[in-house]
């Protein structure tokens, strides 16, 4: 039995990264002896074990052959006859595809090392189509070493481009999709992995709706980039310059989908688009069953991110309704998260990456304003039920117009 360490565990260590997980592969050893040495099994059908101490994966090598559509249609074929290098080849990319023993000795058949010193994301054999879900890997992993100045081997995009064009990508399951969506969102360029989706295709098929924002202009006056894609992408960069939480990067993504619905004769403006837009969001949060955290945020930021821009103009009655839509009595966070998200959108756009964003701080101000309204008082008068209710709304407003009054002045 011979174990090599594979994949990201090997790739990270000679891009000087750290390494998180590491994955083993066993070559010449049988599930029977696996187990006598004490390995626990993995799932029923998959020859990966995790070691009795480390709990880290084991796989025995094996060759995958696709039996069918979707992620069900697999047979695995793992004996101890299978060797590294054809274990190595069913793997997505060159520089996933390299195995080290203990001595640090590199096995690379399929040149890993090579490529990664070419910065080039290349597949390494016909193989990498029995798995649609490398099509948003290499997406991913492109929004991951962009500033290291990888990018996409030509060879690789157009084979991305036949996955995406086949029809495998609708048969991937919510979950797995999510996953990827969600890592490659938490990536320092998010935007790469949009710009690589969309350039073989599968952003067309995965999020119709983000896809259809390329092409639809703006006005200069307040988007000197013109372009609705390109600002979506835009947003997202700055989301990531600026750290932001999954939550915030998954609105700013969303938060323009109303302006891929305006009919061209309307354009460059774009009437009640955040309203429009709100069908859209909820089919894509549908879509890849995006955890609720997610969904609702890139639902209020859709509706109210203008909001968020007007809010120095706002009523007061405007402003508390607002506030009330976001409940920011019991979920304070989730209107830090909006704010964030409206700040992000001002600043994804040509030119206004480093403008201030004074509304950030009279939202807070203003939440700070609503939240000071005492209710002991209004039941001390006796107020009880609806009429309660009522009192406490009036007393808010009084105190937003308090608050907009003095800021003004
Ligand atoms: N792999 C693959 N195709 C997939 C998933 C994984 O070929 N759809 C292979 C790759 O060789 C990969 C290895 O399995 O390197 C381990 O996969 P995983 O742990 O998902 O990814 P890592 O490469 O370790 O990357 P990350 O740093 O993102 O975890």
């Amino acid at each position: 039995m011979r174990i090599y360490k594979v994949g990201g565990a090997v790739r990270d260590r000679l891009l000087g990264k750290p390494v998180t997980d590491i994955d083993w592969v066993v070559v010449g050893a049988t599930t029977e002896e696996m187990l006598a040495k004490g390995f626990r099994p993995v799932g029923a059908d998959f020859p990966v074990f995790l070691h009795p101490k480390s709990g880290e994966e084991y796989a025995l090598a094996r060759t995958e052959r696709k039996s069918g559509r979707g992620y069900g249609g697999f047979t695995f074929h793992a004996s101890p006859e299978v060797t590294l290098e054809e274990d190595l080849i069913r793997r997505d990319l060159t520089i996933n595809a390299m195995a080290e023993d203990d001595q640090q000795n590199l096995t690379d058949p399929y040149h890993g090392q090579r490529d990664l010193e070419a910065r080039l994301l290349r597949h390494v054999s016909p193989a990498f189509a029995e798995d649609p879900l490398r099509v948003l890997r290499v997406a991913r992993f492109a929004a991951r070493y962009a500033a290291l100045g990888f990018t996409v081997a030509p060879e690789t995009l157009e084979l991305m481009r036949q996955l995406s064009e086949s029809g495998e990508l609708e048969a991937l399951t919510p979950e797995r999709s999510w996953k990827e969506i969600s890592r490659a969102l938490m990536e320092d360029q998010p935007q790469v992995f949009v710009e690589v989706l969309r350039a073989c295709g599968a952003l067309k098929v995965l999020m119709p709706e983000v896809d259809a924002l390329f092409g639809v202009p703006q006005p200069p006056a307040h988007h000197p980039e013109i372009d609705t894609g390109t600002h979506t992408l835009s947003v997202l960069q700055q989301a990531a310059l600026h750290k932001q939480p999954l939550t915030v990067r998954w609105a700013c993504l969303l938060h323009d989908l109303g302006k891929g619905l305006t009919p061209e004769e309307e354009w460059p403006r774009h009437i009640a688009h955040e309203f429009k837009g709100l069908k859209l969001i909820k089919a894509v949060n549908e879509r890849f069953k995006v955890p609720r955290d997610c969904q609702e945020l890139a639902l209020l930021v859709g509706e109210y991110h203008t909001h968020g821009h007007r809010a120095l103009e706002l009523k007061p009655s405007t402003l508390l309704e607002l506030l009330q839509s976001f409940d920011i009595y019991r979920r304070p966070q989730r209107f830090e998260e909006f704010i964030a998200a409206c700040e992000m959108d001002a600043r994804g756009r040509k030119g206004l990456e480093e403008r201030s964003y004074p509304q950030a701080d009279y939202l807070r101000g203003a939440a700070t304003a609503a939240r000071s309204v005492a209710v002991q008082p209004l039941l001390e008068k006796g107020f009880k039920g609806p009429e309660l209710g009522e009192a406490i709304k009036r007393e808010r407003l009084k105190a937003l117009k308090a608050y907009k009054e003095a800021a003004s002045t």
